[in-house]
């Protein structure tokens, strides 16, 4: 009954990057809208009402906010709607972490290292083009392997390594293709290893929770992220470090309050910002913070984005475990008939969850993009290696049956 529930929440997204959110969001005494375009969202599940709208569709999920009024906007796991939920959320006159000035800077590549290289915050170089000719002059002034990105893109769609001259052409080709406006970034290749900061802001204070490794696969995959771990491997000064550039760059955006997931790759002159996301991590990282410093980071963005006071104890860090970590699934490609396994998986000591991000029918292609990935398992253990271990057993548990149909012939 609706009447119960004291006030209305509408979460951008019921997809696996919003699980955890929404999941939380059940717990408590909230009416949940979910919105996605895809009927077959998994989060759905925990959502009171379900929207079959685009999290792109403003125009929509306004007039859903305004239709029946809610008391907040969150757009948790993905960039594009976070400025969305901002605009709304100003226009209703309800609170938000983020103004819309902010989220708009946070959720484009290009505005973002404008405003990083003002307040001197480390980031790789780059150069902005719409062109052939601009792109590859960039490509030359900067040198191979370069990187490129469209400014209005996420989830690696658009994204390559460009290791020759060779090879640029396709890679503009691909990053012009998915730019929404047509403008993309040639960037320098930051060559090492790379943490996520996953931070929480309150009244201009940040608080840095789980720093993590990020696991990535090769090209064509590059970029794709197969695990993120806690803690992580580098030395405790680079840690430092890599912190204090996340917690500068959540300044040079203006975010006062509410998550941050910043990306950073240690190059040999230290920590570059790769990007700051204003929203809770779409890879788990909200369930990894809590099994490994019992933060409820969850808990902390509803309470941002409701209007809630946040009390200091809530951010207090208390280890939970020596290690954990969230191991991303692969699939063979094909058409996914049946997921077996996954018991064995969940009973596997450590292991605290195993998410399967599809259902029957869906199609798997190679790995190329975080989209492609299959579910995930979150492990801990008493070290970071032992962490890894148990889900590495557990993902062996799991077996997708995919069926490769045959091809019809066209010649
Ligand atoms: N200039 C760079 N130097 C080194 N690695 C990079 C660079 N740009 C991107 N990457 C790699 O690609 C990943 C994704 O990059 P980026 O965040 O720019 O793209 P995205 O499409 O927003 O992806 P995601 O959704 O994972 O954030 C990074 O985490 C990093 O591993
Ligand atoms: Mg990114």
């Amino acid at each position: 009954m609706e009447g119960n529930h004291s006030r209305r929440l509408l979460v951008l997204g019921a997809g696996p990057a919003q699980l955890g959110l929404l999941a939380a969001a059940r717990r408590r005494d909230l009416f949940v809208i979910a919105v996605d375009r895809d009927p077959a969202a998994p989060g759905f599940q925990y959502a009171d009402r379900r929207a079959i709208i685009s999290v792109e569709d403003e125009q929509a999920i306004e007039h859903l906010a305004t239709a029946d009024p809610v008391d907040g906007v969150i757009a948790p796991g993905i960039d594009w709607p976070v400025a969305i939920a901002a605009r709304v959320s100003e226009r209703l006159g309800i609170p938000h972490p983020v103004s819309s000035e902010s989220a708009l800077l946070a959720t484009s590549k290009l505005r973002q290292r404008e405003r990083f290289a003002a307040s001197g915050v480390p980031q790789p170089r780059y150069d902005v083009c719409s062109s052939e000719a601009e792109a590859a002059a960039a490509a030359d002034s900067l040198g191979y392997p370069c990187v490129l990105k469209p400014i209005d893109r996420q989830g690696q769609r658009g994204l390559t390594i460009v290791e020759e001259p060779e090879a640029l052409g396709a890679a503009i080709e691909d990053a012009l293709r998915e730019s929404r406006s047509g403008v993309f970034l040639v960037e320098e290749l930051v060559d090492g290893p790379e943490v996520t900061v996953n931070a929480f802001t309150v009244q201009g204070r940040f608080h840095p929770l789980t720093v993590t490794d990020r696991v990535v696969a090769s090209p064509p995959a590059f970029g794709v992220a197969l695990a993120h771990v806690w803690r992580s491997s580098l030395d405790p000064q680079t840690v430092g470090a890599a912190v204090e550039a996340a917690s500068a760059a959540a300044e040079a955006l203006g975010i006062e309050d509410g998550p941050t997931y910043t990306q950073l790759r240690i190059g040999r002159e230290g920590p570059r910002v790769g990007e700051l996301a204003a929203r809770l991590g779409g890879g788990h990282d909200a369930e990894l913070c809590a099994a490994a410093l019992g933060v409820d980071l969850n808990g902390l963005a509803l309470a941002a984005v409701l209007g809630d006071e946040i009390p200091e104890r809530a951010l207090v860090p208390i280890e939970r475990a020596g290690g954990a970590c969230v191991r991303f699934l692969v699939a063979p490609p094909g058409e996914l008939r049946d997921v077996e396994g996954v018991e064995d998986a969940c009973a596997v000591e450590g292991v605290l969850d195993v998410r399967l991000y599809r259902r029957a029918g869906h199609r798997f292609g190679e790995l190329r993009h975080g989209s492609d990935r299959a579910g995930a398992v979150i492990a801990v253990g008493a070290t970071r290696e032992e962490a890894l271990a148990r889900a590495g057993r557990a993902a062996e548990c799991v077996r997708f049956d995919t069926v490769v149909e045959a091809l019809a012939s066209h010649t």
